[in-house]
């Protein structure tokens, strides 16, 4: 009894040592700044508790973080530039050539990380992880970190759960209800619509499995030999989600799928000149950004001119991300080519959000309780400011039909009718209405996976089945195929014993000397 005990203690102050110091290797090196924020605020906070973290990025630290070593990819940031430019022509472009041009361009952000000078010297260096944390979004070859350092993967993913990360979890995804990611649907879907997403969605599963993954193999070989891709994947411990049910409403997860949405807000103290103007807009104030990769400038002239005047016959002031000169702004805009949003949202006197609608854009209004006007452009955008709308919060313009008129009704009626601040107050509530903050709810489900070597009761048997067993896929084709012998069977059997039957009844009439009679003819 009592050694029972001893060991115990023994036990738990190995593994409280064990998760109190751990050297955590972070991969987040896609170079976009929405990608990187949030595993970044997660790599700063698991440094600050005392764990070693060393993080491979585009955004190196100009002043070096206690406990925080950057592996700088730098050389990543020309590679996406071109198609930031592109953004607002995307959209127009069909659902295929977007797929595609995404899988190749997340395929050569992933290659290049991997042949980064910096990368391969920490590849060949003898150091020790105990845990690889890796900014999913289409870059499955990262996994071989975990393999070749012999460590547990979290992913943290910008986005929700869904068909673009479910399948390394095994997560289901009913398409009676769950909507696609990329599409205008949302969780009530007519007979129709669950067509179209049943559609969206076996076609993108089909693209993930015989053209992303294969390719991220192919990646994968070139650096981890001895192992294969799918393998190691399916092994990942655990993924934290950017998503809550108060913004993205509540979806099937299994338990190795936690939402951490909320975790990357942060307020500190505003600029005194943004402090001020937002504190002196009695009537209130209208911020408006499009995010961090699409450029208002690079919006068409006339666009950008009826948006001013839109803005001009308001009685409210705003502050608009704009991100070179803009001549002939009215006295009641300013703008400024850099926001601290989250600051500025926070501002009591803060109306209405004119925003793309991109994840973090859109949480942060939750957050604060901020109602939208929703221009999205593409990607995610398009279902996050559709559920915004069906939720009651936002008013959407869709980016072709964005005009001075649009623009003023749409402000109009968020302005005017409280329904939409309302809307977006309840969900405020419920995303601050939490047992741990999304901050220690990520803490202490990494800390988990280290204290217990990866966590394997977390995942669902699923992960151990092929695609085709998953989906039952096999199942059906078999049943399908036994309901269809036993139909070709049947009717073989059917046709012999007819003509059997058929002969023996000529055979008896015959003998008992009926004649035939033709119907229709008799008594004429
Ligand atoms: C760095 O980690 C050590 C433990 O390894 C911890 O004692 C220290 O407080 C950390 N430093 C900071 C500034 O968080
Ligand atoms: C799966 O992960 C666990 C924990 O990290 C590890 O011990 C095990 O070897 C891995 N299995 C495979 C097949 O990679
Ligand atoms: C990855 O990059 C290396 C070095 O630039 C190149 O030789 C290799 O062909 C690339 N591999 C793939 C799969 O693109």
């Amino acid at each position: 009894m009592k050694i029972e005990l001893f060991s115990r203690i023994i036990l738990i102050t190995v593994l409280e040592i064990g998760a109190e110091s751990a050297n955590i290797l972070v991969v987040n090196s896609m170079p976009s700044y929405s990608h990187f924020i949030i595993p970044f605020k997660l790599t700063k906070e698991l440094a600050s508790r005392g764990h070693h973290v060393t993080s491979i990025n585009a955004y190196p630290q100009r002043t070096k973080l206690p406990n925080y070593t950057d592996v700088p990819v730098v050389e990543n940031i020309p590679l996406i530039e071109e198609m930031k430019q592109k953004m607002f022509a995307r959209g127009s472009n069909g659902m295929f050539e977007n797929l595609f041009s995404l899988f190749d361009m997340t395929a050569v952000i992933t290659n290049s990380t991997l042949y980064n000078k910096n990368v391969q010297k920490l590849l060949n260096s003898d150091k020790k992880f105990d845990l690889v944390i890796i900014e999913h979004f289409f870059n499955d070859a990262f996994v071989g970190f975990g393999h070749h350092f012999n460590a547990p993967v979290i992913f943290v993913s910008t986005q929700a759960a869904s068909a673009m990360n479910g399948y390394v979890f095994a997560n289901p995804l009913p398409f009676s209800y769950v909507s696609g990611n990329g599409g205008t649907l949302t969780k009530h879907m007519n007979f129709w619509q669950r067509i179209q997403n049943l559609l969206m969605h076996s076609v993108f599963n089909t693209l993930i499995h015989f053209y992303h993954l294969p390719k991220q193999s192919n990646i994968f070989k070139s650096y981890v030999q001895d192992a294969e891709m799918v393998q190691v994947l399916y092994n990942t411990s655990l993924m934290l989600t950017n998503s809550h049910v108060s913004v993205s409403g509540a979806i099937p997860l299994v338990p190795s799928i936690i939402e951490i949405g909320g975790l990357h807000v942060t307020t500190k103290r505003l600029p005194d000149d943004l402090q001020t103007f937002l504190d002196n807009a009695v009537e209130g104030v209208i911020v408006f950004s499009m995010g961090s990769n699409l450029k208002c400038e690079d919006l068409k002239l006339e666009t950008r001119e009826s948006i001013l005047k839109a803005f001009s016959k308001i009685k409210q002031k705003v502050l608009w991300k704009y991100e070179s000169n803009l001549p002939d702004t009215p006295e009641n805009v300013k703008i400024s080519p850099w926001l601290p949003q989250q600051d500025v949202l926070a501002h009591p006197n803060v109306k209405v959000f004119v925003t793309h609608g991109g994840r973090l854009s859109t949480i942060e209004a939750i957050y604060f309780g901020v109602p939208l006007v929703g221009i999205p452009v593409f990607g995610d955008q398009l279902s996050n400011i559709a559920t915004a709308a069906a939720d009651g919060y936002a008013v959407k313009i869709n980016l072709e039909e964005l005009s001075e008129q649009t623009l003023s009704s749409a402000l109009n009626e968020v302005l005017t009718n409280p329904r939409y601040k309302e809307a977006a107050q309840e969900r405020s509530n419920l995303l601050h209405d939490q047992l741990l903050t999304p901050m220690e709810s990520a803490i202490f489900w990494v800390e988990h996976v280290i204290r217990h070597r990866g966590a394997p009761h977390l995942k669902t048997a699923g992960v151990d089945l092929k695609w085709y067993q998953r989906e039952m896929v096999d199942v059906i084709v078999f049943l399908l195929a036994v309901v269809t012998i036993m139909i070709l069977f049947h009717s073989l059997l059917f046709e012999s014993a007819r003509e059997k039957k058929e002969g023996c009844l000529k055979w008896y009439t015959g003998k008992l000397g009926f004649e035939e009679v033709e119907v229709g003819k008799e008594g004429v």
